[in-house]
Order: structure tokens, then sequence, then C-alpha cells
């Protein structure tokens, strides 16, 4: 798809009405700041999210074989490893016209216990779906399928419509309650209510994905992060250090490339087991309770899924910064808004192991978020404190060549055109991953953001034809 079409589809932050009045105050020439005192008459009046946080977007059906439903879901997250989980979070409040309360989708998934989770690429069907799902009432949801005349069939391991012009399904069912690694009870419920919403966590049990693209004859084209141009160099230090300036070579280290593709030489081969009507699948059956997957390579997502990334930031005891980027970073709720980031807990391999970051946002109750953007700089900051732990280096923010705000409650990377500054109001643990809720207190906002250089996000992947190699 060309780039004049895929623009219909991105999404720009912030619009005309940004900084005039309103809740953001300008501080000084550097930022804008908003701190959260909506009351239920502002939130009727408009309820968009007070500023971007890059989520995408999907669709997920239900049904109990005879009636189905669909729903388009904002910032569906993959938040665990072992069980495999996706969280959906769906509004159950009546906030606005926008975030109005939903009953036919709840109702229906906790009936079902089990939908699909479908993934298009920008073009008709999303548009007719979107349409459909604005235009049919809540009480009317469950004539959504037909109404979008588009064309389905059943999910493989439940009822659920998946569209044929989905490529790519993720089949689920809620999750049951287990135990963790350390034989704590997980999942005594399979949703939790935050705030506005009620947060859903979904059990992976089959992966579909149109065959061209599990044959590596398509590709997946992801941009996994905003695009943003900065007109002032502000918050960058030293230039980004490297393992081995720092004396810590020879480590696991795992590149981050936010044009990616899929599949491609540095990503998990997706493994099907079989195929049919133009689909791979692979299947995923539950592993034994406790027993965690340790194989490094096999800890992998198995299949590509659209995410972004939040630079989570903490203080240590010591009031010195860290920083770990968190691709299970997503928004849960509007009100209050909470952002949700999952932090690995469970020492299982190299690539899960406990984060540093973890024990400093127990101990703080407070966590930063910052927003990147695609930058060489940005990205290779992404990399470094990606891969090495604040054990390992207590100056690793410095080292990632980041400046740090120091006055505020959870450090501030002045580099980053967005940061949530949030508080903790939850911890759920999911297995090897903790889901802390993050209820958001401000908003800080670089003054070279506006709506005349505004962030620019595609909620959808694309599908090219034929492969490439390029990054
Ligand atoms: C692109 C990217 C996404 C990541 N996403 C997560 C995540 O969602 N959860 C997690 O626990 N670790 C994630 N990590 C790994 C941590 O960022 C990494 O282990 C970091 O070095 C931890 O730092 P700390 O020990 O100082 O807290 C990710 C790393 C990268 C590069």
């Amino acid at each position: 798809m060309n780039s004049e079409r895929l623009g219909k589809y991105a999404y720009r932050w912030p619009g005309p009405d940004f900084g005039s009045g309103g809740s953001w105050r300008r501080m000084g020439p550097l930022a804008y700041e908003m701190s959260m005192s909506e009351t239920p008459e502002d939130l009727s009046r408009d309820s968009r999210w007070p500023a971007l946080f890059p989520s995408s977007i999907c669709y997920v059906a239900t049904s109990d074989g005879s009636e189905s439903v669909v729903e388009r879901v904002v910032g569906a997250s993959v938040v665990n490893r072992f069980p495999f989980v996706v969280a959906v979070s769906c509004c159950v409040k009546q906030l606005s016209s926008r975030h109005y309360a939903r009953r036919a989708f709840p109702e229906a998934l906790e009936k079902n216990c089990t939908a699909a989770l479908q993934f298009f690429a920008p073009g008709d069907s999303v548009d007719r779906l979107a349409r459909v799902i604005a235009s049919t009432p809540d009480d009317e949801a469950g004539r959504r399928v037909a109404l979008s005349g588009l064309a389905t069939r059943s999910a493989q391991t439940n009822p659920a419509p998946v569209f044929a012009d989905a490529y790519m399904a993720y089949e689920v069912r809620l999750v049951s309650p287990g135990r963790d690694s350390d034989g704590q009870k997980i999942y005594e419920s399979p949703w939790t209510d935050v705030g506005s919403h009620r947060v859903y966590f979904l059990e992976v049990v089959a992966i579909q994905l149109r065959r061209d693209i599990a044959e590596g004859t398509s590709q997946i084209l992801w941009r996994s992060l905003p695009v943003w141009s900065p007109s002032m160099a502000a918050g960058f230090s030293s230039p980004v250090s490297t393992p081995e300036s720092q004396s810590l070579p020879n480590r696991y280290w795992k590149r981050y490339e936010p044009h990616y593709r899929f599949p491609s030489a540095g990503t998990a081969a997706f493994e099907p087991e079989g195929s049919a009507e133009e689909m791979a699948t692979k299947h995923f059956p539950p592993l034994p309770e406790t027993q965690l997957e340790v194989d490094d390579d096999r800890a992998r997502w198995p299949c590509f899924f659209p995410s972004s990334l939040g630079m989570i930031t903490a203080w240590s005891d010591e009031r010195t910064p860290n920083v770990m980027p968190c691709g299970s970073t997503t928004v849960v709720s509007r009100q209050p808004f909470v952002i949700a980031c999952c932090i690995s807990y469970a020492a299982i391999n190299v690539r899960y192991a406990p984060r540093a970051t973890l024990s400093m946002v127990r101990r703080a109750g407070r966590f930063g978020c910052g927003v990147p953007y695609i930058d060489d700089r940005v990205v290779r900051s992404i990399e470094y404190t990606g891969n090495i732990s604040f054990r390992d280096d207590p100056a690793k923010v410095e080292h990632a060549g980041l400046q740090v705000e120091q006055s505020a409650s959870a450090p501030i990377l002045p580099a980053l055109p967005i940061h949530f500054d949030c508080e903790v109001i939850g911890e759920i643990k999911l297995g090897t991953h903790v889901m802390f809720l993050g209820e958001v207190r401000q908003i800080w906002v670089r003054g070279d953001v506006g709506p005349d250089n505004p962030l620019e996000w595609i909620p959808y992947a694309s599908i090219s034809p034929g492969l490439s190699t390029d990054k």
C-alpha cells in the first residue's frame, strides 16, 4: 500500500486544540504539563486520550456457535510469556459517547470464554468493520458480523468467526487459575476491573497466520514507534555506550529495529503444524503447571504481535535513575487514566530474568513512561537500556546517552517527546511478568511538540508481497 493511502490510517497527536488553554500549562520554552484532574463533566464533553501512547488496533470476535459479537480493541498487548497471555481491555462504564459502557461483548466473552483476535492491514475490510461497529448500537452488536458483509470462517479451536481478510488471528481463551514458578496462585480471576475498563487475560491457544507470510513469500511490515522530528536539540548527553566500552562484552544483545519485518532473519521461526484455507496454524498446548520453557530461543514470542514500547523509568533507593524499554506497555483504563507495564519477575533464562526496575517500581510506588520515536540515538539508547541491567551498570541511563530531569517523582527523559508520570495503584502477578497498574498523575510534553509538529502513529501493520532482508 502506498504511503498516501496509509496516511489515512495515521493518527497525529496533538490536534489543533492542544495548548490553547484547557488543562495544559506551558512550563517555560521546554515543556507543557498537565495534571490529571478530570471531572466526569470534563470527560463527558471530551474523553479523547489526553496524550498519545502508541497502541495497535485489532478486532476481537467471540461466538457461542449461533450468535457472534465483534468489537474493535485498541491496545491489546502480550503481557506474559508463560502462560502466553494477551490482555484486552474493554470500556464497561459510561464516560462519554466515545467511551460508553460495552455490555454485549463482555457478556458474550464471559459466557463463551473463547475469542479470536484478528489483525488486518489497512484497507476496505478495516474501514467496513470500524463503520459497522461505530454505527450498530451495543444491544444490536450480534448483527455486526453479518452487517459487515465480510466473509468469515470459524476459528479452529473455538466457534468465533475469523474474517477471511485478516492476515493473522490469535485464538484465545480466558486464562485458567494456576500457579507461577514460585508456587503462588495466579489468575484467580481471568479479568480485573481497572477504573472505567475491564481487563481480560486471554491465553493464546493457537495462532493462524496467512500462508504466504508463514512461508516467507510475503512480509508483515510494522512501524513500532511513532515518527516525530524534534526542533530542539535537547535531552541527550554523551554518545551511547556499547557493552565493550563499559567492559560488559559477550552479552546476549537484543537488537531493536522500529521498522520491523516478519518474517525476517532476526525473527523467530513460526513453525506451523498445518495449514488450511490459506492459513498456517500453530497450536500452543498448555505447559504443565509451574513448568517454564527455559530455552532462550523458544522463550521468544512465537509470532508477530503488533506492539510499541514504553521507556519505563524509576528511581533507585539512592535516587539514581533507571530506565528499561518495555514492549508490554499499554493503556488499560480511561478514568482514571491507567497505563500498565509488564515487567519480568521470573528467573527463567537470559531473556527472562527479574529486572532491577521491578524492585525499584515496587519500592518507589511510582514509574515514568516515556514515549520513544524513530531516531537513531533513541533507538541506540533503547538497545543499551534494554540489554544492560542497572545491576551491572548503575550509570546505565547516562551511558545510554540520556539526560534526566531530576525533580520529578519518576525520572523524566527530556530526549523523549511525551512522558507519563504514574503512581502504582495495583500489581498483578501473571506467571513470568508482573503487571503494574500506573494511574497517570501528570503528563509532560516537550515544547517542540504541537499541532504544527505532531507525532505520527499508524496503528496497523501492512503486508508487502515479496521478501526483503533490508532493515
Ligand atoms: C524492545 C525491548 C522490549 C522489551 N520489553 C520488555 C518487557 O515488556 N518486559 C520486560 O520485563 N523486559 C522487557 N525488555 C527487557 C528489559 O528492558 C531489559 O532486560 C532491561 O535491561 C532491564 O533493565 P533493569 O534490569 O535495569 O531493570 C525489553 C527489551 C527491549 C530491547
